[in-house]
Order: C-alpha cells, then structure tokens, then sequence
C-alpha cells in the first residue's frame, strides 16, 4: 500500500503548481466514460485539480484544461473518444493556453495511447490507469509546455490519500479493491485494470466515515468483483457489517457481483443488516452453459438460478439486475434462446444488455465463429423486447407497497414529482416539496409510472 496523505513531493508539487497558476482563474472540465470506477477516478483526478488551483467548469467551450477518462470495454468507446478528441483542436485554436489529457482505461492499451498521441499532436497529456497518483508531477511538466505519454506496467499498489471531488448529491462511491483476476475470456478490465487487490478494511470504514460527516447518506462500495475481496482476515460479509455500523450512514449499496463468488455468508449478511440495500447486480452474461463455460464464467446456468432462488427466499423483496452480452463467437439459436429463457425465468427488475465486442488481446477476440453484426443486432433487439416484457410485470406486485426511499430530487418530464428509491433500487415518484430532497420518507405505491413507480408520502 502507498499512503499519499502526508506525501510532501506530492503536496509539493500541487502547491507549486497552486502558487503558479492559482490566480490566473483556470477551470477544468473531465469528461468520462465507462463504469462507476471510471467515474470515481475521475472524482479523483478533479480533488488534485482542486488542490492545483483549478475551479470546475461548466463546459469544455469554458475550460482551460480538458480531459477525456477513457473506456475499452466495447469498441463504440474508442470510437466515439477518437472522434470527442478530434472536436478540441478547434477549441485549442480558440483558447491557446488550453490543456487536453486523455487517460483511463483506453490509454492504458499502450498501442491504442501511442495511436492517439501520433494522430493528435495537440494532445498535451496522456495517461493509463496505474499512472493517477503522478497527476500532479505530469501536470507540472505539461504546464512547462512539455508533451507527456506515461503508460506504465502494472504496479499492483493500493493508493491511499489521493484528494477526492465528489459529486455533489447524497449518494458517493468508495472503493474496496482495484483490479480483477477473473479473465472472462470476453474482457479487456484485467488487462487494463491490473490483478485484484483490496484496501484495508479499516481505510474503507474510515473514508465511509468521512464521506457521510460530509452529507452524503449512501455509499457505494465498488469493485469488479466486490464478492472476492479480502483483507487482513476481512472478507465481503464482514466488511459489509463493519461498515453497516458506521453511525450516520443510511444506505450501504455494492457492486458488482460475481455469481461464482456469491457466498451464503454474503446472502445472510444482505438479508440482516439494516442498511445494505436489497438490491444485487449479478452479471448473468449467458443462459446457455456452453457459452458460459467458453466465457469462463465458471457457473451454470441451474446453479445461477439456484443463487436466485436463495436470494429470493432469504432476502425479503430484493431485486436482481444484470449484464448480458449477445452474439459472443459460437453463439446458436439454441443458446441466445436459453439466454432469453433465463431471462423469463429470473424476472429482473432492470439488465444492462450488449452485442459482443471483440477486444483485442482477449481469448474470445481469437475465437472461430465470430458472430455477423447483422444477427447480433437481431438478439439484441429481440432479448431487449423480452425484457421489456418481462420487467414491467415485475412491477405490479408493488401496488400497494410501503416502503422508505432516499428523496434525490424533482423529475419534470410531466408534472414536477419527487423521486427517489425503496432499499432494493426500485424508483418511486412522489408529490412532495422539493425540502426533503436528501431525507428518507415512507412512502406507499399506487401506480405504475413509465417503469417505475408511484406513490405518495405516508408519515
Ligand atoms: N466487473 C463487472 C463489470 C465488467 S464490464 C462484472 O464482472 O460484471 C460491464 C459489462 O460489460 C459486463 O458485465 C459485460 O456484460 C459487458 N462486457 C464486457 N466485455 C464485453 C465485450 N467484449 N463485449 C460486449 N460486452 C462486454
Ligand atoms: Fe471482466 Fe469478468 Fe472481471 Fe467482470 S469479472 S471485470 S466481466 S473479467
Ligand atoms: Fe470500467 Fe470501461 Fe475500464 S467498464 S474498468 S472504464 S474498460
């Protein structure tokens, strides 16, 4: 573990930096892309700007420095972030001092960042994943009108310390591990991400700690696969209940979840302590047993359903989303059916759904049989009306249900409602006064609205 909260060449260099620029007014502006450890990232990356002096701008036409936090889970990501990177060269003309940075996931693909920094020769700064707690240094460096790439090795180190800019609002992140070692043989994050490891447990309950003597009242703990982490003696069920205690805290959420990891220590820790939501996200991917074993997801598709069903028995109305991919190389009729068929059986409240994407670098990527565009497009839309199908009727069984949910603000598609969500994620919109945004109130279902719910206040 490196612990950069007293580092002095660190403050240093944030302080000469400060002293240089601090008056001149320079904004920032991050634009990110990808998961929610992308975004915290990102959080991150703007507590050092902060720190430097900068202030938050409003757009990118506002900015003097302009960074990019990139995905590569799928290919449309780098798509879209060669063409966003191309946009600012005329905004670079407009504003000379203008500084661009592309970093995240996408960078840390050495010979995707060395394309980039060939293609683009007015980006200032580009950096990979490992590379967050040297901002600063590379910061500096470009300030002096240096161009810096910094693609590192894989370090395998947990940071402790960094400044962090939250999002303000009543719901924040916290870390528990970095990393995945799993391989789906689909995936690119162990590539990028470098090899599982987990925080202490004592930093996570600390900065737990911290965030909700700032505001926030839920938490979610993150990682690729929150189910395996360990430390000192520490797994997930445990963690889970050291921070269920953290006095002030009034929603604990995480995510994501291996099925393979699922344990039953984790079901009864859902299932007994107050404050953990009872809601699990747990990637599904595939319902045919051929296809999960070529993913290397290392579960059937009975034994998922097994998990759902012990869940369902033990956790008192919990909710169960998921990710699914179509289209991965060999896929037959019979197996996206079988998928399809999961899907019916499951009765997921909400499933985030995608057309496999080769990765380069990947076992899946060198597969026989890759999939036609054209056909993986036809299983997306047709998977995607059985889900729209199938969620709604989820829904029903809630009229009439009372529950508490954590006010986050006032929708005005029609007329203006307050909503916010019951423990297992389900929306609920209510008329109300705008003042209890961030309270919890108690609230009973009347109806059904767009695909969510509605109700009114009860206390
Ligand atoms: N660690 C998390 C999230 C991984 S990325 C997990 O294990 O669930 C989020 C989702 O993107 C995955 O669950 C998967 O459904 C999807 N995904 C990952 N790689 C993909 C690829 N090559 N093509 C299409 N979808 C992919
Ligand atoms: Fe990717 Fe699998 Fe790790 Fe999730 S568990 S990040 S899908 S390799
Ligand atoms: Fe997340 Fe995309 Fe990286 S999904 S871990 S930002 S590749």
């Amino acid at each position: 573990m490196i612990d950069l909260t007293n580092d002095t060449a660190l403050n240093s260099a944030m302080e000469r930096i400060c002293s240089k620029i601090g008056d001149m007014g320079l904004k920032y502006y991050i634009e990110t892309y990808g998961c929610q450890m992308n975004e915290h990232d990102s959080e991150k990356i703007a507590g050092m700007l902060v720190k430097c002096g900068y202030t938050k701008a409003d757009s990118k036409q506002d900015a003097d420095f302009i960074l990019f936090n990139t995905c590569c889970v799928r290919e449309h990501a780098e798509l879209r972030t060669f063409g966003n990177v191309g946009f600012i060269k005329e905004l670079k003309q407009l504003n000379p001092r203008l500084i661009l940075g592309v970093c995240g996931c996408m960078m840390q693909q050495k010979d995707v960042a060395d394309k980039l920094y060939k293609r683009f020769p007015f980006v200032d700064l580009i950096f990979g994943t490992h590379e967050l707690k040297n901002f600063p240094f590379m910061l500096e460096k470009v300030l002096d009108n240096e161009r810096i790439i910094n693609i590192s090795e894989m370090n395998g180190e947990v940071i402790e310390g960094l400044p962090v800019e939250r999002t303000p609002g009543f719901s924040t992140f916290v870390n528990i591990m970095y990393g995945c070692n799993n391989f789906c043989t689909y995936c690119i994050v162990p590539y990028v991400r470098g090899r599982e490891r987990s925080r202490r447990a004592e930093d996570v309950v600390n900065e737990v700690r911290e965030v909700v003597a700032l505001g926030y009242k839920e938490v979610t703990l993150l990682g690729q696969n929150v189910n395996s982490y360990y430390s000192d003696g520490v797994n997930f069920p445990k963690l889970l209940e050291m921070v269920n205690s953290v006095p002030g805290l009034t929603r604990l959420r995480f995510m994501t979840s291996h099925p393979k990891d699922l344990s039953d220590e984790l079901i009864e820790a859902m299932a007994k302590l107050d404050k953990v939501g009872k809601h699990i996200h747990l990637p599904v991917q595939s319902g045919s047993d051929e296809i999960l074993r070529r993913m290397n997801r290392r579960y059937t598709a009975s034994q998922y359903l097994e998990l759902v069903s012990k869940l369902r028995s033990k956790v008192k109305d919990v909710e169960i989303t998921t990710d699914i991919i179509v289209g991965f190389p060999g896929e037959t009729e019979e197996d996206f059916e079988a998928t399809c068929d999961i899907v019916r059986k499951v009765g997921y409240s909400n499933a985030y759904t995608f057309a496999y994407s080769p990765r380069e670098g990947t076992i899946a990527a060198k597969m026989p049989d890759q999939i036609a565009q054209e056909v993986k497009k036809q299983r997306l839309n047709k998977l995607n009306a059985v889900l729209a199908e199938t969620i709604p009727c989820g829904n029903k069984k809630y009229i009439g249900f009372e529950g508490d949910i954590l006010i986050e603000g006032v929708d005005h598609r029609a007329e203006p409602l307050l909503f916010g969500k019951l423990s297992n994620f389900k929306m609920v919109y209510v008329q109300g006064d705008e003042k209890l945004i961030g309270t919890m109130v108690h609230v009973k279902v009347d109806g059904l609205r767009f695909n969510s719910l509605f109700g009114h206040i009860t206390d």
